[in-house]
């Protein structure tokens, strides 16, 4: 048995890995393109990936050793999960060890956008500064005002708490909530604790975006919300708005927010993810009143160590300990996955 290592991984998660069968790493920043990946998968049972792999169907349908693919990662839309499924490759994700560290990101862009703290940084260091000035760099006030958080998994919730904790009002929509009206809602027991716990009310896409000082973007990409977030709904966002997205780049067509964004449709943007990575809108790029990051929602010592423990951890659960990985993406093939 041998397994492909996208990315490296911490020393000691390494050596844990490499007691189970030899490990070949490969380094890349961006998709490694199909036929060269499809090359180092030959012979290879296991590979660990990240969301910029591509493991689409000619990919996987080129992969005939193939048995598990453990992302590191909550998100994966990456990997063609249904044609894993229906080739018995277990597919595991990272959920749970990220909220934090993802929701800390996403509130750092909430802050930034609302202190314009990284246009005063430039200020300070570009000699412009000639002391204290009442109406210098004013920004937006936060308690008090309301948060739009679009996906109320782990993130989502992980990101309300700290919402509560400045003040903000919270309303969010769930998935599978594009296209309803309020009234199409059903509130079920998650909702009635969401709003036990933190005054939160579950609304419709369009409710919430017309209601929100801060929007926060918390969801999966899937085709479902592919584009969920485009000129209509930007539209919608009251011009005070400040638009963040930590999620998925694809969930939002980038031309309408850079639009949003150059026509004052919308008063400032904080992303950390992209359409396209790592390319990055020109016009976004050139906007002083976009806080941008890459793609570092997770990105602390912690978290990626956490991330990497979850995925190395369920690779022995099914190899060595023939146990069930409780990450699994696709647990109901587990017992015919065991058989094979
Ligand atoms: C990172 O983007 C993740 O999905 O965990």
């Amino acid at each position: 048995m041998k397994i492909l290592c996208l990315g490296r991984l911490p020393q000691d998660m390494e050596e844990t890995l490499s007691a189970l069968a030899p490990i070949e790493f490969i380094d890349r920043t961006t998709a490694l393109p199909d036929d060269q990946l499809i090359a180092a998968l030959q012979g290879k049972s296991i590979i660990l990936t990240e969301p910029q792999d591509g493991l689409n169907e000619k990919v996987i349908a080129s992969a005939p050793a193939l048995k598990m693919i453990a992302q590191r990662a909550v998100g994966y839309d990456n990997i063609n999960l249904p044609l894993c499924s229906q080739r018995n490759i277990l597919v595991s994700n990272t959920p749970g060890v990220l909220d934090n560290a993802t929701a800390d990101l996403a509130f750092a862009l909430l802050l930034a956008c609302s202190r314009r703290i990284v246009e005063a940084d430039s200020y300070v260091r570009s000699g412009q500064w000639t002391g204290f000035e009442n109406d210098l760099l004013l920004g937006t006030e936060i308690a008090g005002k309301t948060i739009g958080i679009v996906g109320m998994g782990r993130i989502g919730y992980a990101m309300a708490k700290r919402c509560q904790g400045f003040g903000l009002k919270i309303i969010y929509s769930r998935s599978g909530d594009q296209g309803r009206t309020d009234c199409e809602i059903e509130i079920d027991d998650k909702d009635r604790k969401l709003t036990t716990e933190l005054t939160a009310q579950r609304v419709s896409l369009e409710t919430l975006l017309k209601n929100s000082s801060f929007v926060s973007v918390h969801c999966l990409l899937s085709k479902a919300t592919t584009e969920l977030i485009g000129h209509k709904e930007f539209s919608l966002m009251p011009p005070d708005c400040i638009f963040i997205n930590t999620a998925r780049g694809k969930i939002v067509d980038e031309q309408a927010l850079a639009d949003a964004i150059f026509t004052n449709k919308i008063k400032a943007a904080g992303l950390d993810v992209f359409y396209s990575e790592p390319e990055v809108h020109k016009l976004l790029l050139a906007a002083p009143n976009v806080v941008l990051a890459p793609h570092i929602g997770s990105a602390t010592a912690e978290t990626r160590h956490a991330m990497a423990k979850l995925a190395v951890t369920a690779v022995l659960q099914a190899f060595q300990e023939q146990i069930k990985p409780p990450n699994l993406l696709n647990a109901e093939i587990w017992t015919d996955w065991q058989k094979s």
